[in-house]
């Protein structure tokens, strides 16, 4: 398993078999979750597009966008090449795309329902690849097989931007896990420590490593290289 084991993984792996509360429980906040994202995500947003080295006229991959916030700044930035997003959910994946054709009607792109640990997309198709908060979502077997896909989806010499929820907060770590035991299909666990590590073991290297707060809310920002 790439050097992770469920027993030694922190605060509870979850089970493999929550990927379909999960899909359902992010159907349904697909409406509302734009403000959660703006309070929470968007400074750390920002960061990752900066420091993730993308151009104009690439081949871009978002996974997991969630209701499209960074997606459609992709997009922007990318408005001469193509960006494809996918997210589990497919009220989150239909809202991402609607949002991003209205406000970008000349961009090429699509946004569909995508399973991150198996994605219909072929091998080095991209020259970067984004993907933020998900990996808090999978169990520890499913999160070394989506870094696997991402490696499969991206060139060589192609970039990763991954965003994590940060653990350097005692009392924010303490909250998160209380949150996470109650529903843990839509907060998951923390997994942010062993992200570096992760990222090793699925041959990435680390090019860029920023932590970013908002208010309260702690991210962290890793960029690697294929
Ligand atoms: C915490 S939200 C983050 C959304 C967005 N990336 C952001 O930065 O605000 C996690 C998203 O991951 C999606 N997701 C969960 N499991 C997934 C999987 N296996 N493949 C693709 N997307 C998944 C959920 O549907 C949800 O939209």
């Amino acid at each position: 398993m790439d050097g992770l084991q469920e027993s030694t993984w922190p605060l509870r792996g979850l089970p493999a078999t929550l990927a379909d509360r999960t899909r359902r429980v992010y159907d349904r906040m697909a409406a509302v979750y734009p403000v959660s994202t703006m309070l929470f995500h968007s400074r750390a947003h920002r960061c990752a597009l900066e420091a993730s080295g993308i151009r104009d006229g690439m081949s871009v991959l978002e996974v997991a966008t969630g209701s499209g916030e960074m997606f459609r700044r992709l997009v922007r930035a990318n408005g001469g090449g193509t960006t494809l997003g996918g997210d589990l959910s497919p009220n989150m994946a239909a809202r991402t795309l609607k949002s991003a054709r209205r406000r970008f009607p000349q961009a090429r792109t699509l946004c569909q329902a995508v399973d991150a640990r198996h994605m219909p997309f072929r091998s080095e198709a991209f020259d970067a690849v984004f993907c933020c908060y998900l990996l808090e979502l999978l169990s520890a077997e499913d999160i070394a097989g989506t870094l696997r896909e991402f490696r499969r989806v991206l060139r060589t010499g192609g970039r990763l931007t991954l965003v994590l929820i940060g653990q350097d907060a005692r009392w924010f770590n303490a909250a998160y896990r209380l949150a996470g035991r109650a529903a843990p299909a839509f907060w998951g666990r923390q997994v942010e420590r062993r992200a570096p590590e992760l990222l090793i073991s699925a041959q990435f290297e680390i090019l860029h490593d920023r932590a970013v707060r908002q208010s309260f809310y702690p991210s962290r920002v890793l960029v690697a290289r294929k």
